[in-house]
This record gives C-alpha cells, sequence and structure tokens, in this order.
C-alpha cells in the first residue's frame, strides 16, 4: 500500500511535467524520468526498463533462456516474479542483435517504432489517426503496453491487450470485435526459446457460438472448449472447481463483441493462460515456495489431443515422462528444443523399403516386407478403405504399393499411405486397436538380444496380464452369486456404538492416534482382531457418511486396509478396520525403539505401497487421491507385507476430474508443492509424498531429522533428498547409506529406488511418474533415466524452512 502510494506521488506529477514540458519547450531530461513511460525525450533502449506504476509488470529488452545469444525481443513480463516469464512480445519474427543500439521510440507521427542497431524500423503501432497531442507509451499494472495521449492517459490509441501473443493475462479479452474485425487470439511460440509464431492457435468461433477452436497451421481444427455454459466450458468441467474467490470468469457474446475474460483476486495469486508450444492452454499460478509456474488447469487436458504433436511415426503416450516416443523401426530426427507440430520433427525409418527405389542395389531376390502390430488407441483417421476377403489379402494389398505404410483389418481393409501421424497409446479408457506397421524385411530378421528380451517380457507380462483379468472375473462372478447374505451396507458390517464398546473393552486399548483420530484394539465375537478408530472432526452427515464408507468399503486391494465395518449414530462416526499386528512403518525406522528392517523387505514394502497407491489412483471406479501418505499410514501385517491406511478419508474423486481442490491437508515433509501453493491437487500429489517417504524407506532415516538443536546445521549438505539427487549422476550414493542397512542390500534396487524416488519429488508434477510406473519400474520392467535435482525441495533445503509439524 505504501509503496504504491509513494509510486504514484512521484510518477503522476512527471505525466503533468511532461506535458508543461512538452507544451512549452522546455526540456529538461532529468525532471522527466517517470519509469512506467517511454516518451519522445526517453526512448527505450540497452537495459533500460519500464516498470509498471505498482511494480507488477516491466517492459524491456530480453532474451529467451537457451535461445540463440544474439536475438533479443522487446517484451512485457512480470517484475516481480524472479523466473522471467514473458508476457507479450513485440518483435515476435524479427529479433535484434543488440539491445544498446536499439531502441523503442515514439516517431513524429505519434507511434511507437522499435528501430533495430541498424536503426530500421521492425516493428511499430499502426495507428494512422494523426494527432499533433504528444503520445506516450505506458506500461499498466494490468501488463498492459499502451499507447495513450500525454493530455489523456485513459484514452489508449494501442494496446498490448489487442495482439496478445502467446499469453492471455487476467483482465484482457480473449475474442474479436464484431464491428472492426479486430480479433484476439493466441498463438503459441515457435520452440520454448523462440518466441516467433508456432503452429499452434487458439481463438474464439466466428461463428456466433460460444466456444474456443484449437488449430493447427491456421487450418486443422483439433480440438474445442466446448460451449460456455455460464460456469464453464462443457469440455472443460474442471474451471467451475475454482473458487470465486480466486478467480472469476465473463463471457460476453454481443451485437459489437464476442469475448472471453478472467479475472484473478491478486492478493492471493499469481495467474495466467498460455498457448504452450505443445498445443495446450494452460493456467498456471506462480508458487513461490518453489519458484515456478504450476498449471492448475489443462486445455486439452490430454496432451496426445493436440494434432500432429509428435510429429511422424511416433507415438504420444499421455503422462509419460516424454510424451514422444518413435515407434519400433524408426528414429528420432529432431534434437535440442523441439518444434512441436512439425512433420519433420518426428521420426525416421532405421532401413528404407527396398521398393522405395532401392530394389536395384540389393540381391536379386529382395525379402518381403513385414508387419509388426502396434497397439494404438485408436486407428488414425487418413486412413483409405479397399476391398479384401482376408486379413492376409489387406496385407497383401499394402505390400502392393511402395506407399503404403500400415494396414488393419476387421471386417474393412483400411491402407495409410505415407507419414503416420497422431498414433496415441491405449489407455486405460481406450484400450485400443492393432495397426500393422510396415517395416523392411531385415527389421525382422536379426532381432538383437535385447529386443527379443523385450518382446518376450511382453507377451509374458501381456499373458500374466490376460490371466490375472480372467482370474479377477471369475472371482467376481463367483463373489457375486455366493455373498450377500448377512451383511449390511455391500459387504460392510454396520455396528452399534454399544457392539464397539464391547469389541474394544470400552476404548481401552489405545493403539495410536492418526490424523483423523484415535485408534483402539478390538476382538470380534468370532475371535478377529480389529483396528478400531474413533473419527474426530467429521461434520458430514449420517447419508454422506454412508455413501463414502461404502464406496471405500469395495476398495479392496492386498496392499490397502481392509474396511470391516462401521458405525454412525449421530456425530459419533466410526470404523473398523482388519487388524495389523506389526502396526505402523515408522516404529521401524525412526525413534529409539526401531528394528532395523532388511533391504529386501523394505524394498518389498516400498513395492507394496506403490501398488496399493497405484490401485487406487488408477484401477478402483472412482480415483482415489490418498493425501497423507507417509510412514505413519503404513501398516504391516505379520510377514511385514505393507497395507496403507486412511485412505478414502480424504475427499473421493470422480473420473472425470483429474484434479480437485482441497482444503490443506497432509503432513509437512512429505506435502507437494502444489498444496502450498494452493492450487489442486491430483494423485501426483501422492506420487510426491511417496516419494518423500521413500527416501526414508532408503536411508532409514528420517529426511527431516530436525531436533531442535540441529535447526542450523540442516541444509543441502544433510537434507537427504537433495544429498542422493546431486551424488546419482556421480553414482557414489552407497557413501550415503547406513552400512548397517544396506550390507545386504542389491545395490541395484538400491539405486534405481534412489532414482524413482527423486522423479518422484520433481517439482513438476508433469514430470512425476505415475503410481503406476513406479510400480513398473521397481519390478525391473522399465529402466528410468538420472533424475534432475528437485529444484523446490533445494530450495527448500538451503533455506531450512521445513519443520515437521502437522498442519491442521
Ligand atoms: C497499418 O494500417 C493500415 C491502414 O489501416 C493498413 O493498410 C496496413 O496494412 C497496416 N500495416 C500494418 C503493418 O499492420
Ligand atoms: C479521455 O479519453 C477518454 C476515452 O476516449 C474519454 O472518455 C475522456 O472523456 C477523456 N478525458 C478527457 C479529460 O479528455
Ligand atoms: C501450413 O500452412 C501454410 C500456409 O497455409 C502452408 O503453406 C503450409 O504448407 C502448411 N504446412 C503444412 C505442413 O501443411
Ligand atoms: C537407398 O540406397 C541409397 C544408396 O545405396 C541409400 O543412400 C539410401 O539411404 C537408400 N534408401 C533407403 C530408404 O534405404
Amino acid at each position: 500500500m505504501a509503496a504504491a502510494s509513494i509510486a504514484l506521488g512521484i510518477v503522476r506529477p512527471s505525466y503533468l511535467l511532461l506535458l508543461l514540458a512538452a507544451t512549452s519547450g522546455i526540456v529538461s531530461p532529468l525532471l522527466l524520468q517517470a519509469t512506467d513511460t517511454v516518451s519522445r525525450s526517453h526512448p527505450l533502449s540497452g537495459d533500460r526498463r519500464l516498470v509498471s506504476q505498482g511494480g507488477k509488470f516491466a517492459v524491456g529488452f530480453f532474451k529467451p533462456v537457451g535461445g540463440t545469444p544474439d536475438k533479443w525481443y522487446l517484451a512485457v513480463w512480470f517484475n516481480k516474479v524472479p523466473k522471467l516469464t514473458p508476457v507479450w512480445v513485440a518483435n515476435r519474427v524479427a529479433p535484434i542483435s543488440d539491445p544498446k543500439s536499439s531502441a523503442l521510440r515514439i516517431s513524429d507521427d505519434g507511434n511507437m517504432v522499435l528501430y533495430n542497431q541498424i536503426n530500421s524500423p521492425i516493428w511499430f503501432t499502426n495507428i494512422t489517426s494523426s494527432t499533433s497531442n504528444p503520445t506516450i507509451g505506458v506500461i499498466l499494472d494490468t501488463g498492459n503496453f499502451v499507447l495513450t495521449l500525454a493530455s489523456n492517459l485513459t484514452n489508449f490509441l494501442w494496446q498490448s491487450f489487442d495482439e496478445p501473443t502467446n499469453v492471455w493475462l487476467p483482465g484482457a479479452k480473449l475474442g474479436w470485435n464484431k464491428i472492426t474485425g479486430l480479433n484476439r487470439r493466441l498463438v503459441s511460440w515457435k520452440t520454448s526459446s523462440d518466441p516467433s509464431p508456432g503452429y499452434y492457435s487458439v481463438e474464439i468461433d466466428h461463428g456466433g457460438s460460444n466456444q474456443f477452436f484449437y488449430r493447427w497451421n491456421n487450418s486443422e481444427n483439433y480440438w474445442t472448449t466446448g460451449s460456455w455454459t455460464g460456469t464453464m466450458f462443457s469440455g472443460v468441467p474442471e474451471m467451475a472447481l475454482y473458487p470465486k474467490s480466486l478467480l472469476t470468469y465473463e463471457y460476453v457474446n454481443n451485437e459489437q463483441e464476442n469475448y472471453f475474460m478472467y479475472r484473478t483476486n491478486e492478493s492471493k495469486i499469481v495467474a495466467m493462460f498460455s498457448m504452450e508450444v505443445v498445443g495446450q492452454v494452460k493456467a498456471v499460478s506462480w508458487m513461490e515456495s518453489a519458484q515456478d509456474w504450476v498449471p492448475f488447469l489443462a486445455m486439452p487436458k490430454a496432451q496426445c489431443t493436440v494434432y500432429l504433436v509428435c510429429g511422424t511415426f511416433s507415438i504420444c503416450t499421455e503422462n509419460a515422462f516424454t510424451f514422444c516416443s518413435c515407434i519400433r523401426g524408426f528414429s528420432q530426427q529432431y534434437g535440442g528444443d523441439r518444434l512441436y507440430g512439425n512433420l519433420t520433427e518426428g521420426c525416421m525409418r532405421n532401413v528404407g523399403l527396398p521398393c522405395a527405389g532401392n530394389r536395384s542395389n540389393s540381391s536379386k531376390k529382395a525379402k518381403v516386407d513385414g508387419f509388426y502390430a502396434l497397439a494404438v488407441a485408436n486407428l488414425p483417421n487418413n486412413a483409405w478403405s479397399v476391398a479384401a476377403a482376408s486379413d492376409n489379402e489387406c496385407k497383401h494389398n499394402c505390400l502392393n504399393n511402395c506407399t503404403c505404410t500400415a494396414y488393419s483389418y476387421s471386417d474393412t481393409c483400411s491402407l495409410w499411405y505415407g507419414d503416420l501421424i497422431n498414433l496415441v497409446s491405449p489407455t486405460d479408457s481406450s484400450p485400443g486397436q492393432s495397426i500393422y506397421i510396415r517395416l523392411a524385411a531385415s527389421e525382422f530378421s536379426s532381432p538383437t538380444k535385447t529386443k527379443k528380451a523385450l518382446v518376450t517380457g511382453t507377451v509374458i507380462v501381456g499373458g500374466i496380464f490376460v490371466l490375472s483379468i480372467v482370474l479377477i472375473a471369475l472371482w467376481i462372478v463367483t463373489k457375486c452369486r455366493f455373498s450377500s447374505v448377512n451383511k449390511v451396507e455391500g459387504s460392510l458390517i454396520l455396528f452399534k456404538y454399544r457392539d464397539l464398546q464391547n469389541v474394544t473393552k470400552n476404548f481401552s486399548d489405545r493403539l495410536g492416534k492418526g490424523s483423523f483420530g484415535t485408534v483402539y484394539k478390538g476382538v470380534l465375537a468370532d475371535g478377529t482382531l480389529v483396528a478400531v478408530k474413533k473419527l474426530d472432526g467429521i461434520s458430514q452427515g449420517d447419508k454422506e457418511f454412508r455413501a463414502e464408507v461404502s464406496t471405500t468399503g469395495t476398495v479392496q486391494h492386498v496392499n490397502l486396509i481392509r474396511l470391516l465395518g462401521f458405525c454412525s449414530e449421530r456425530s459419533l462416526k466410526i470404523l473398523v478396520y482388519e487388524y495389523m499386528p506389526n502396526g505402523s512403518l515408522d516404529r521401524y525406522m525412526f525413534g529409539s525403539n526401531r528394528v532395523a528392517l532388511s533391504w529386501s523387505t523394505r524394498y518389498q514394502i516400498a513395492l507394496g505401497v506403490a501398488k496399493g497407491l497405484a490401485y487406487l489412483h488408477e484401477k478402483c471406479r472412482s480415483c482415489i487421491i490418498h493425501c497423507d501418505i507417509k510412514p505413519e499410514n503404513v501398516l504391516l501385517d505379520a510377514s511385514f507385507l505393507p497395507k496403507i491406511s486412511d485412505f478414502g478419508l480424504a475427499k473421493l474423486v470422480g473420473r472425470d476430474f483429474s484434479r480437485v481442490l482441497t482444503t490443506l491437508r497432509g503432513t509437512i515433509g512429505y506435502l507437494a508443492p502444489e498444496w502450498i501453493s494452493g492450487t489442486a491437487i491430483t494423485a501426483k500429489a501422492d506420487v510426491f509424498s511417496y516419494g518423500m517417504m521413500l527416501f526414508e524407506i532408503i536411508s532409514g532415516k528420517r529426511n527431516l531429522e530436525q531436533s531442535e538443536q540441529s535447526t542450523e546445521t540442516f541444509s543441502t549438505e544433510t537434507f537427504f533428498p537433495v544429498l542422493i539427487a546431486k551424488r546419482l549422476p556421480e553414482g557414489n550414493i552407497q557413501a550415503l547409506l547406513d552400512y548397517e542397512l544396506t550390507v545386504n542390500a542389491n545395490f541395484n534396487e538400491v539405486e534405481m529406488a534412489c532414482k524413482v524416488a527423486c522423479w518422484c519429488v520433481q517439482d513438476d508434477e508433469n514430470s512425476r511418474p505415475t503410481m503406476g510406473e513406479v510400480v513398473q519400474i521397481l519390478e525391473g520392467l522399465v529402466d528410468i533415466n538420472l533424475p534432475p535435482v528437485p529444484r523446490c525441495l533445494q530450495i527448500v533445503a538451503d533455506r531450512a524452512l521445513f519443520s515437521s509439524h502437522e498442519v491442521q
């Protein structure tokens, strides 16, 4: 407040002075220095910056990170965000090579003109109404860079909000003016370091409907937001999740205009929408604790929906570390900063097809090309249908044409010619079809050992998968037939409070206190030991509680604590679980009575918890985010098989909402950065917590062994996750581990576990693997790369800000 008014006091009178000076012809440079203004006498050049009154935005010359060293752009960026984030770029296609000899000036006709190092105008505002009144360029606190009359600052002759680049700021209209034809749309950058227009754009429907169209190369429509319903676009239901206190929307469609606008609560979040180089519009908010932008909306949600995003002969896999990968028989032909959406950035054949002009120089009888089956979510849509009676005939139709690259046969024969694009890996929701890809015969004749192993592996895994599906199906069928008697609420027993008093000897044998209440030991009439949890602070009504509990009751997995029954009488809410004789994991790792578990036991625990979480996230009917993964919530049975407890107590999330705003829960030390920023939470928050816990399982110590006296020594040097992440590339992590704990350890497993843990705690949740992937990695089915050092943890460690206190 104080800062703002001081700035006001200094800046505003200078306009008056400027006006006086301009009209009286007296120019005194010292008096005219307005920090947010470019004027006739004060061009913008070199490293001078304009800063808006409240200090929120700046204008100046910038050079993209990772870009060519001598390419500079005139841009507007967030002045208070330490990571330089351009929100508007003037000379997108015409970089300048030297800001010192370039300048943004007010020309004689009142326009703003950017002159490059050889004094050629390379960008200009194009106002035609010639005015004799002096004009100035001002950067406003909204991020709008405007050209106005010096005599009337609210009369915008030109504004950057009318010519957005890839970023759409709060308060700016995105849409078109039906009278003037002005079309405000977003166009992606070409690459992450090149602001020139890329292939992807988004603009409002000019046909009059209330929706936005996504286009590739200004032609191919690849996605639409769906119509505006008043609270959200029908294709983006997540929009309705954010409270009005953070984000409000405004849709206007009248005689003059059709536009969409949003506003944010600036005291709470710094946010923007941008069309990313990968063809998705993402809403991101600045997260102080991570020193980075964190996405809270993605449109479209699925990366692989984006047209041609991976180029040719490449397959897009949702939520993978790198979502584009070459299909078998092809290799990558791009490097460095990737231009997404470009045909030439895809993959190339390793071995050319002999019929492609190379027959002559091969031996007299060229071997016939072969095909392999590739599983895809959907068949690519540029197929040609031909008549064929069988799979074999369809295949021969393809072989007969040299440009035919793939076929698929199911009643009809579909052929694809030339480049294959938009291949997407199957997912849970679309299990997929097979397309047969043509490769030269030599690609089949001498498969390398690893390829063979891989294929066999896939077959075995596939076999096991099919077998387990059959078994599960059988099990479900038998279960449905033969159970269902004398149990209430599905498979759950409904207890009376009085019964539970008996079962627990009037709640006398206390096992512990968890995040949701106190747990007591009990014995059922048939001798079964149970853990009885008296919940506190549950304000839910009886009906909602029953609904949630019965959903939770249906979630059954060997690595999840089994809910046996419950009691709901007035405000008393009690859950009855199976009893775990070995208690919770923390007892074995920390504290005075710790018992060192062998490495193989710890690895089994890590794997088991991963399986349990993967089940919660991916396999049950509605995705359950645990929200509070920590050793205290991992219980061990008699043979140290881990079972996750307390799941389903956090909000249940429907399948269509990958994110949900939840009130801050969980335990600091295991909390993903997105919790702290107040942005939406996905299953990846659990992945983060799992990663933090995995570090503890590996080290056998708390990550934050922070006693009162050690506060000062706690730093990057002692913060185990950062230490591990830094040492991993050098390969000498063994020295960091407790000798006694790893003496019999399988060192490959230790290293693998360290890598997984590091990937899980990445700042950007998109970089974190899914729990399903973690399971595969820990089982040795998939290999992974070296992870980068998670920046947010490093910062946290450097600042020694952590404490292991419980929040709420
Ligand atoms: C500037 O405006 C004039 C008249 O409106 C138009 O003809 C011209 O194409 C514009 N130039 C640029 C570079 O936009
Ligand atoms: C400044 O310009 C605005 C917009 O054109 C106009 O509404 C307003 O009356 C002008 N103010 C003065 C003092 O001329
Ligand atoms: C993209 O559009 C431009 C202009 O319409 C066209 O010349 C070009 O061939 C298109 N690119 C591709 C790869 O289709
Ligand atoms: C065809 O043969 C030429 C010369 O032998 C070779 O350079 C080229 O890579 C081959 N093309 C393919 C598609 O294999």
